[in-house]
């Protein structure tokens, strides 16, 4: 099997992100990453782009020991010396020089004839090996260029000393098949790339969403190094992205018969880290790092996971550095998944408890998207345990109006003995907990409410859920009654008399253990 070399471009093209902008010790804590993550090179800047870039360059370069660092320059002679310095420390350093080559980008934008370009290529090329060991060129918006210019310009930069060609599919415009042509073309057209006196290598933008599809494709042609960013950042819809590109290879390994050197198990963290610094958020679907990319939610799948994995999962989480994939409850979870989650939790429900409380959970998974482990240790415990009344309400009494502070009176009944306690609050519902809080004198908070009606008219029924949590405890609490104010006390004693329970159970269950 050949080796694919991988060279990360985050902290370079990732950084080109609209709204992503690193400073010097967040580029250091990224290089770090990719340093663990074994890629082969890194782009660490643009160093003739602004002092912020240089140092970050040179930092990185003085660092970061392990890998190839490489600086992007246009091919002037500023931006080559400026790269030349900034990666003056690194043990291995490259610098990575460019100029547009299609018909539209030197017209337009460079306004220069071809020979003019090949001679402005040739210069920064043959100026670059004086500075760094290694030189890499990269003929810019290569797909939308004319295949025989990209021969001669290829040819001529390898003559003057460029060891690296990279072939920029710069605006996303290619598709797999073409592109695979155009790279089949320029192996066999250029001899020292046949022969492997230089390597081949490709940049996929994501306009069209084929980055990915066009770099492996480029490398099934011939292609030995794939530039990516993680998460697929970059410029405008980004870049191939690195995780991608990297699983692919090695999940079908089988198909492609490539390897990488890249350490996939640390591809989850250091997605997180570049979305957290960035400040860029994944995708929930994004492939491999996202946060859907190991869940699964309908029932047909979930009984299949736990059967078997491989049923629905080509890879594993632990792959990518994720602990464990994960099983979906929500409306299209089946009995299976349900009753397994409900072990994990701790509760062994007998067939007719578990009827009862899958009934339960899919009512409640009619009404809500997601159901969380404390949705479903409630659904557990209404079957399993007879809940001890620790607080109940006897009576409540607010006064309240759009003139008028709030306030409210409760009776509260704990062990034959009756509270009596009133406050004032922002409206009656706060005005009551706060008076319920005085009773009970717990440090508890109020972390959800919701309220719906369980009947038609204007006498329904309403129901209260509350969630609260104290210390590191989170339980829900539910309350009806045709007053609202009234299920909406009882749903929250409801949740203390829960909280205390699960407080006492945890107590006990300390105590065993030291014992
Ligand atoms: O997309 C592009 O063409 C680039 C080059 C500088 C390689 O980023
Ligand atoms: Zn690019």
């Amino acid at each position: 099997m050949e080796r694919i070399y991988i060279f990360d471009t985050t902290l370079r093209d990732g950084e080109q992100t609209p709204g992503a902008s690193l400073n010097i010790d967040e580029k250091l804590k990224i290089a770090y990453q990719l340093e663990k993550l074994k890629v082969d090179v890194i782009e660490a800047g643009f160093p003739a782009s602004s002092l912020g870039d240089f140092e970050a360059v040179k930092a990185i370069s003085e660092q970061i020991k392990e890998l190839v660092i490489a600086a992007l320059a246009r091919a002037l002679p500023y931006d080559i010396k400026k790269a030349g310095e900034a990666i003056k420390e690194a043990k291995k350093g490259r610098i990575h020089t460019f100029i547009a080559t299609s018909p539209i980008h030197m017209r337009y934008k460079l306004r220069k004839s071809s020979k003019e370009v090949i001679k402005l290529a040739v210069e920064a090329v043959k100026m670059a090996t004086e500075y760094a060991p290694e030189v890499e060129f990269s003929p810019e918006d290569a797909s939308r260029s004319d295949k025989s210019f990209l021969y001669e310009i290829i040819e001529a930069v390898i003559e003057a000393g460029a060891r690296i060609v990279n072939i920029p599919d710069t605006v996303g415009y290619s598709t797999p098949q073409e592109f695979k042509a155009l790279i089949e073309g320029i192996v066999q057209n250029i001899p020292s790339i046949k022969n492997k006196q230089a390597l081949l290598s490709v940049h996929c933008h994501n306009d069209l969403g084929m980055a990915t599809a066009n770099s492996l494709s480029a490398v099934i042609g011939g292609a030995r190094q794939i530039e990516c960013t993680i998460n697929g950042i970059g410029e405008r819809a980004g870049n191939a992205s690195l995780e991608e590109v990297v699983m692919a290879l090695k999940t079908r390994e089988d198909f492609f018969h490539f390897y990488t050197k890249v350490n996939t198990q640390q591809i989850y963290q250091v997605s997180q880290l570049v979305s957290h610094l960035t400040g860029i958020p994944i995708q929930p679907n994004k492939a491999v790092v996202g946060k859907n990319a190991f869940r699964h939610e309908a029932g047909i799948h979930q009984d299949g996971m736990l059967k078997e994995e491989t049923t629905y999962e080509i890879m594993t989480p632990s792959s990518i550095g994720l602990k464990k994939g994960e099983l979906v409850l929500g409306k299209l979870s089946g009995r299976h998944a349900f009753q397994e989650r409900l072990k994990k939790l701790g509760f062994h429900l007998t067939n007719a408890q578990l009827k009862k409380a899958f009934d339960s959970f899919k009512k409640l998974a009619d009404k809500k998207r997601e159901i969380f482990d404390e949705d479903l240790i409630f659904i557990a415990e209404e079957q399993t345990v007879q809940m001890p009344q620790a607080y109940s309400l006897e009576y409540i009494h607010t006064v309240t109006g759009n003139k008028i502070l709030p306030t409210a009176t409760v009776r509260i009944k704990k062990n034959d003995h009756i509270f009596q306690e009133a406050a004032c609050g922002d409206g009656p519902v706060d005005a009551a907990y706060r008076a319920i809080d005085k009773v009970c004198g717990l440090n508890l908070t109020l972390v959800d409410y919701s309220i719906q009606s369980l009947t038609k008219g204007k006498d329904a029924l309403g129901e209260v859920r509350v969630k609260v949590k104290g210390k590191d405890t989170l339980v829900l609490g539910r309350g009806t009654s045709t007053d609202i104010i009234e299920a909406s006390a009882k749903a929250y004693l409801d949740a203390i008399n829960r909280w205390l329970f699960r407080e006492k159970k945890r107590d006990e269950k300390r105590d065993r253990e030291i014992k």
